[in-house]
């Protein structure tokens, strides 16, 4: 049996943990690898792992002791109390300077506890975002490390060389202190969120308001993906649109519209609430997932409230359906540049100093919302002074002045057909609202003001009641005293 120390140990054989551990064994890296039940490793050893330079542990102390010092724990386990669990049975195993990083799409809130408790004990806690799925995670993921940077020399390269590329540069760069890694990846998949839900709304629009078939909409799809709006969100819409079920029929018509969430773009939602970042459309993409659980609420109220309106004549189709790739498109650059007014605020008040072009970079590829345009946003932090905001960088100003026109038509396409179109819509408030100069704000004001003048005079009355009373009171017990000594 081979006893050279593995160069990496990895909890947690799952379907991101088995992959990234091959991934790693891809690339040079001996593992240990160890599951809380340990069938799934056995299996594991007896499948993938055969002829590799990976090592069982049945128990943890095996395990650790397998490992070279300083020690590299990579933890693959499900966010929360599991995280907290492995650590505290490593801890009383491990040594000063050993390092743990969680690879899960833990809360950054969690990560940035861990790290603090850790670093009192002498452990390097990393938090890293880890994107890409199973394929991500067996060929090349993106990964968004952060938290004690002492560990960052011992694991650069390994991550590094396992990370996707995009021109040899790698997908994982260092992000930051505490939890900003797991930061980063909760926005990422926030925009994940917003980016799906915007596609859903395309789709929804092509099918009802355009009378679309879904071969038409597969070839869409994949028309566009030789484009502006070029990415892996669109480019696997055009092939399940495409995919068939055994009876022939387009598949997608066999899933229920009901969409699951795990809560990561929630707490994106949460979190934009929290730092006060107006961040609309990816808080309509969580709400529509949220309406969407209500199916039979949503059925039963087609039947009381009317359904939708008829598709517009054919011969209008190709006109809308330029407008509604410009309205994908505009409302995409509006969500990224969300996505990163909250990174923003939210470096400013943790203290972090964020590297928001290679963040751009980083999403380039390996990740769910890669695409071609990530590229322009890392150029819109090159400019010197970087601008305000993306939404005032030279390249987005341009983009979507001329998709403005095309925006506005497909909303108001979906506004006059009945088809809810959240995400699309509210990104067109928004950037409505972000370049207006002269709000409507002033109204509100007003009326605030007014409210507290009521507030106020809504005091003097009830002030005015109690000393009118206590003037009674006193007049009474007075009139009392005279009856009483009267009486007397
Ligand atoms: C990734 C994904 C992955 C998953 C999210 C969202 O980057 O590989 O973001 O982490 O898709 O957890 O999942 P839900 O849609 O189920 O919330």
């Amino acid at each position: 049996m081979d006893t050279t120390p593995s160069n990496i140990g990895l909890i947690g054989l799952g379907v991101m943990g088995s992959n990234l551990a091959l991934n790693l064994n891809d690339h040079g890296y001996s593992l240990s690898v160890y599951n809380r039940t340990y069938t799934l490793t056995e299996h594991f050893m007896a499948q993938q792992a055969q002829g590799r330079t990976i090592q069982a542990a049945q128990t943890l102390p095996e395990f650790v002791n397998q490992l070279a010092q300083p020690r590299i724990i990579m933890l693959m386990v499900t966010a929360g109390r599991a995280v907290d669990a492995v650590i505290e049975q490593l801890l009383p195993l491990l040594n000063s300077n050993d390092i743990i990083i969680d690879g899960g799409n833990s809360n950054y809130k969690d990560t940035t506890r861990r790290w603090q408790e850790l670093t009192a004990k002498a452990i390097h806690f990393v938090g890293m975002g880890v994107s890409g799925g199973e394929e991500g995670a067996r060929h090349g993921p993106s990964l968004m490390p952060g938290g004690a940077v002492e560990a960052w020399p011992a694991i650069r390269d390994m991550f590094q060389a396992v990370a996707a590329k995009v021109d040899g540069v790698p997908c994982c760069q260092w992000l930051g202190e505490g939890g900003s890694g797991h930061y980063v990846k909760m926005v990422h998949n926030g925009i994940e969120y917003g980016d799906m839900q915007l596609i859903a709304e395309a789709c929804h629009l092509m099918q009802h308001a355009l009378g679309m078939d879904f071969d038409a909409m597969a070839d869409t799809f994949a028309a566009w993906n030789q484009g502006k709006l070029e990415s892996y969100l669109i480019d696997i819409t055009s092939q399940i649109l495409r995919q068939k079920d055994v009876d022939g029929s387009p598949l997608v018509t066999k899933i229920l519209d009901r969409a699951g969430q795990k809560g990561t773009g929630l707490w994106t939602a949460q979190d934009a609430l929290e730092h006060a970042v107006p961040l609309t459309l990816i808080g309509e993409a969580v709400h529509a997932r949220m309406l969407s659980a209500r199916k039979d609420e949503r059925v039963a109220a087609s039947l009381i409230l009317g359904g939708l309106e008829a598709p517009v004549p054919a011969e209008q189709r190709q006109a809308y359906l330029d407008a509604i790739h410009d309205a994908l498109y505009a409302a995409k650059l509006v969500s990224y540049a969300q996505g990163f007014m909250l990174m923003q605020t939210a470096a400013k008040q943790y203290g972090w100093q964020l590297p928001y072009g290679d963040i751009a970079l980083l999403w380039r590829a390996g990740c769910i919302i890669r695409s071609r345009f990530l590229g322009d946003i890392k150029a819109s932090f090159e400019r010197e002074p970087v601008p305000q905001n993306l939404l005032q960088d030279p390249f987005f100003v341009v983009e979507l002045q001329q998709a403005a026109s095309g925006w506005r038509k497909a909303v108001a396409l979906a506004v006059m057909q009945g088809v809810p179109a959240p995400a699309l819509s509210s990104a067109l408030a928004f950037f409505d609202g972000y370049r207006c100069a002269d709000g409507s704000a002033n109204i509100l004001q007003a009326q605030r003001d007014f409210l507290g003048r009521m507030a106020i005079s809504g005091w003097i009355v009830i002030l005015r009641c109690i000393f009118t009373r206590i003037g009674a009171l006193r007049l009474h017990s007075a009139h009392r005293v005279r009856r009483s000594s009267y009486e007397l």
